[in-house]
């Protein structure tokens, strides 16, 4: 690790979880935890809760958890050593220089390495750019009415037709062909092993940034005609197209509540231009769900100002449900007489285009006109195979104030029977189960393979027998012989389990934040305040009692039985169904401990 534990403990105990995830999400005190809406998926109803007991935090709509770190690292998209950093900082300890490894070291040279060329490469390119040799290039751009600023501000440039113009520029500079190509500027000859030469030439290029501003990649467009008519960097070391949104270095200091989401590059120049500042795109790639949390990071609420194609309808159709689940509002921009924004704004004006901006669709109702375009509404038959899907697609709207409005909106816009539709829905809520299923329940319904299943189950009740373990000292006491860490077949559990079993030989209670600050994956943290939030989900002694037992019956039974199918010495065989008939005749009786002490 990075720093020495006692200093990640010092930071631990100087930001209260309160103070921190208070600062982020609007936190109310009820009983002994405090609750907000999550803010890692969309949701109406706080199901988000954060203890200052145990110092952590839990999400049972979702499932995120984790202590003060994991909530940084997930909030911000930091690594566990950001994290760090960031909670140091904010408490003013000052961090003693990193205890970094040579490999560390060398690892974070060498990315600095690959920053330092595309720094380079992008200032060389933009200088070409005012040169004679790039000419043409700027007329290009001046022909797409760019002003100087916009360009200076984005940075953009020129690769000339020669093909090694850049390689040797950089190779003078003393980078190596390995970092080079690391940095997906250069390419390998395919019929010349060990030769290489430029990705970009001959193209107008646009240097991608990061949110810090730093240049991480490139793209490039051909000057006319050409295939491809846009060549982009691969993804590197530096570059990762789901994690990064061209504009958002800049739209991200928007003032603006919104953002508004394009295709191209030079969408979002030319919105840029014309004064929206809060323009983005994704790069070449469809919409990630990393892309809509990056984007909630900033903003509550999107707007989609994709081409008007058919391409364009679909790329929306598909990025909606991504930005929503990210917890983002998400509207639809009605561009019916532009090909795309940049050519909007030269044709109509900006204006014209803040209008369009004014009366973007939510993007419910954009769904639905691009379902009843499959319909013909003429025809009585298509118009009642319409009316079914509008109340297929009503029955996935959660609240039921906003279904009721979604649909008078329908029932006006599409001259339908209000009492037809709510007939509707009531028969299809009968079928599906109106009851509104989440994301995770659905996908857990579907993924029912039945060795999937018991799978999860087993995971589960190692969870449920490490939750009770975790606080309760006697019951452990209770059933330690019985039960061992290496039981726990799943790999966090069983590390756990392993901590809670060392940990009670000293001490007989358990706090979350000394189990938790052993793990820095998110993924583990998570499980971990699963466990804790657990909070036992029973209500009284019987019904733990049960638990208890099942659950060590359930584990070791499934151990025992993976051991019999290894076995195939006689005497193996012979303990193990000792063991077998001790497990069968175990049971723990809660008011029997009790009375022990
Ligand atoms: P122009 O106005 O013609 O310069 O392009 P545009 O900004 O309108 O972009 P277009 O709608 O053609 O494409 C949208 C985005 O898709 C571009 O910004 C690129 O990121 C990507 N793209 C377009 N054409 C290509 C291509 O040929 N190859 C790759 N890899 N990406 C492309
Ligand atoms: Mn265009």
């Amino acid at each position: 690790m990075f720093y020495p534990d006692e200093i990640i403990e010092e930071v631990r105990l100087h930001n209260d979880v309160i103070d921190v995830i208070g600062s982020y999400v609007h936190l109310q005190k009820k009983g002994s935890s405090h609750f907000g809406l999550c803010p890692f998926h969309n949701e109406k109803t706080p199901s988000f809760s954060v203890s200052k007991d145990k110092q952590m935090y839990y999400c049972f709509g979702c499932g995120a958890g984790g202590n003060v770190f994991s909530f940084i690292m997930a909030y911000e998209n930091y690594s566990f050593v950001e994290s760090v950093k960031y909670l140091a900082e904010r408490a003013h300890i000052e961090l003693p220089e990193p205890e970094v490894s040579e490999e560390v070291k060398k690892a974070i040279n060498y990315k600095q390495r690959l920053y330092d060329a595309n720094r380079l490469a992008a200032r060389y390119y933009y200088s070409l750019l005012r040169k004679d040799v790039g000419k043409r290039a700027l007329a290009y751009f001046q022909d797409r009415k760019l002003s100087a600023d916009i360009m200076k501000q984005f940075g953009l440039g020129y690769a000339t037709q020669f093909r090694d113009d850049l390689y040797k520029y950089l190779q003078k500079q003393g980078f190596l062909d390995q970092e080079l190509l690391d940095c997906g500027l250069l390419l390998e000859d395919k019929k010349h092993k060990g030769e290489y030469y430029d990705r970009f030439f001959n193209r107008v290029m646009f240097p991608i940034f990061d949110v810090h501003g730093k240049v991480i990649a490139f793209g490039g467009r051909v000057l006319g005609e050409g295939q491809p008519k846009y060549l982009n960097s691969p993804e590197t070391k530096l570059f990762d197209k789901s994690r990064n949104l061209y504009g958002l270095n800049i739209a991200r200091k928007s003032r603006e509540s919104f953002m508004i989401v394009v295709e191209g590059y030079m969408d979002v120049i030319a919105l840029h231009q014309a004064g929206f500042d809060n323009a983005i795109a994704s790069l070449g790639t469809a919409f990630t769900s990393g892309h809509g949390q990056l984007i909630k990071r900033y903003v509550d609420e999107v707007v989609i100002a994709f081409d008007s194609d058919g391409a364009g309808v679909n790329a929306a159709l598909r990025s909606i449900p991504i930005l929503k689940s990210a917890g983002l509002i998400v509207r639809v921009l009605n561009m019916e007489t532009a090909k795309d924004p940049d050519e909007f704004i030269q044709n109509q004006g900006v204006e014209a285009f803040q209008t369009l901006l004014h009366n973007a669709t939510a993007s419910f109702m954009f769904e639905i006109k691009q379902l009843s375009k499959r319909f013909d509404l003429t025809d009585p038959e298509y118009r009642t195979r319409f009316s079914e899907e509008v109340a297929k697609k009503l029955l996935s709207i959660e609240g039921k104030i906003e279904r009721d409005n979604y649909l008078e909106a329908i029932v006006s816009q599409y001259h339908m029977s209000k009492s037809g539709l709510y007939e509707l829905l009531a028969k299809h809520g009968n079928n599906v189960g109106i009851a509104q299923r989440t994301p995770q329940t659905m996908s857990r319904d579907m993924g029912g393979n039945s060795h999937k299943k018991r799978e999860e189950g087993t995971v589960l009740a190692q969870k449920q027998l490490l939750a009770i373990l975790v606080s309760n000292y006697k019951i452990f006491n209770g059933v330690k012989d019985i039960i061992q860490p290496e039981y726990f077949t799943h790999d966090t559990l069983q590390k756990v389990a392993y901590i809670v079993f060392d940990i009670y030989k000293t001490k007989q209670e358990i706090e979350p934040a000394d189990i938790m600050r052993r793990f820095t994956q998110i993924e583990d943290q998570k499980m971990i305040a699963n466990i804790f939030s657990e909070e036992l989900k029973v209500e009284n002694q019987q019904q733990l009692e049960k638990l208890l037992n099942d659950t060590i019956r359930n584990i070791k039974g499934d151990y025992l039985e993976q051991k019999r199918m290894n076995v195939n010495d006689p005497s193996g065989l012979m303990t193990l169904i000792q063991e077998k008939k001790a497990l069968l005749n175990f049971y723990l009786h809660l008011d029997e401990i009790d009375r022990r002490d």
